[in-house]
């Protein structure tokens, strides 16, 4: 088939290259320059484990090419729309999502089948098949087919869960989800499951939702167990053993593309107001803040003047062993504390930009605030590094350290024990 793939970022390319090694003829459509540069040099501009080895072959072998032009997919059997859809100043911007609908519509042909994989407010896609009716004359279910294909891959993963992740499709008409099916079992092994296009809209939004709504949860008990001198990581692994319950676990906050705007896409085009989903939201949202007073309180018992404090992040990526930023909470936190101290240094192994080792970012600091997962971190002599420091402030973001260092004034998202 000729597959149009429109948006080629995270979502967008390496399900262009899936569709492409699997014998399709994929032209991706994307409006950055450099990115279809990028990509047809063979390189790509996203970091995912064997992205890069996978374009290669792809472009090689002229299955996949990218292009600015919407004339290079005019006629194309499906159209894949991968593009972005974010919030912008609190509200839904779909304004991404409807830009490709109407370049979609502009080359459209008779019998051919829409895909939105994009994350969207449920109604969107049906809507999206007005449009294109609109504008094209064309009758969906019958002069062209529309379906809603949501992603569930986590980046780092992406290639292994394309392939091996079941997934949902719902259809604007029975006839679209079937259609949708074949074409995604041209490289999807995991179970694909059939139903109408609202309904798989919500599921997509609905797995984020309750992710999130359960992190507010653990992070609830975090600040409760801080009023109860708790450990709280102990807590939650003691109540886990209940055959029928499972915590998630607390921390600095919830970062990602997806997580923190989720939520408002579900709760978007509602008629009333939810208070669960939002609230857990701002709990979330606040995460950062209270890390910010967990360290304050340690300026307090060690006489740091808080004008006078060297910080150093360790971890600017939303969460371990990953190099995305986006919507970090290791971010926020640094927003939230730039004004009121004198300086703060930052170090990811992950992330260009931040200091080369953790020795030199700590080098004569007075606090170290570990905003991220990553594996290493586990393992630093924490004693050793305190002798670098000019005052030794620990503040675990992520449950990293077991035991407070010796010498530490120490503090830790949900360990109201120490
Ligand atoms: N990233 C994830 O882990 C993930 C997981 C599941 C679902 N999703 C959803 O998938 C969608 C895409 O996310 P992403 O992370 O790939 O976004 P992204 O920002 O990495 O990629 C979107 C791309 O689309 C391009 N684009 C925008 N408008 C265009 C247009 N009219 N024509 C052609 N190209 C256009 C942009 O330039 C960009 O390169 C979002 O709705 C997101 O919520 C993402």
């Amino acid at each position: 088939m000729r597959i149009a793939v429109i948006g080629l970022g995270y979502i967008g390319l390496p399900t262009a290259i899936m569709f492409a090694s699997a014998g399709h003829e994929v032209v991706g459509l994307e409006i950055r320059e450099d990115i279809v540069k990028k990509l047809n040099s063979g390189r790509a501009h996203i970091a995912e484990p064997e992205v890069e080895e996978r374009l290669r072959r792809a472009v090689e072998e002229g299955k996949l090419r990218a292009t600015t032009n919407p004339e290079d997919i005019k006629g194309a059997d499906a159209f894949i729309i991968c593009v972005q859809t974010p919030l912008k100043d609190g509200k839904v911007d779909l304004s991404y999502l409807e830009n490709a609908v109407r370049t979609v519509a502009g080359v459209i042909e008779r019998g051919a089948l829409v895909i939105i994989e994009s994350t969207v407010p449920p109604g969107t896609t049906l809507r999206m098949a007005r449009l294109i009716e609109e504008l094209t004359g064309l009758k969906v279910g019958q002069d062209f087919h529309m379906a809603h294909a949501p992603e569930r891959v986590m980046p780092g993963r992406i290639f292994h869960e394309l392939v091996y992740n079941s997934r949902i499709i719902g259809g604007v008409t029975p006839e679209s989800a079937k259609r949708a099916e074949i074409l995604y079992h041209s490289f999807v092994r995991g179970e694909i499951l059939l139903t109408d296009a609202t309904t798989a809209e919500m599921v997509k939004l609905m797995e984020n939702t309750f992710r999130d709504v359960n992190i507010a949860l653990a992070n609830e008990f975090a600040l409760l167990a801080h009023q109860y001198g708790v450990n709280v990581i102990e807590a939650i692994r003691l109540a886990n053993t209940h055959p029928r319950v499972s915590i998630h676990w607390p921390g600095i906050g919830v970062g990602g593309h997806c997580l923190p705007k989720d939520p408002y896409l579900l709760l978007s085009g509602a008629r009333e107001d939810f208070g669960l989903i939002r609230k857990a939201r701002e709990i979330n949202e606040d995460m950062p803040l209270f890390a910010k007073d967990l360290l304050f309180d340690a300026f307090k018992e060690a006489g740091v003047p808080r004008e006078d404090a060297i910080v150093v992040v360790l971890g600017l990526a939303y969460k371990g062993d990953s190099d995305d930023t986006r919507n970090s909470p290791a971010l926020a936190f640094i927003e939230a504390i730039e004004g009121d101290v004198a300086d703060v240094r930052t170090y990811d192994p992950f992330v260009g930009g931040t200091h080369e080792s953790v020795e030199k970012a700590v080098k004569g600091a007075d606090a170290i605030v570990i905003a991220t997962d990553h594996s290493i971190f586990r393992s630093l002599n924490w004693e050793q590094l305190g002798r670098l420091m000019r005052t030794r402030i620990l503040v675990d973001g992520r449950h990293v350290v077991k035991d407070p260092p010796k010498g530490f004034v120490f503090r830790g998202i949900g360990r109201g024990d120490v």
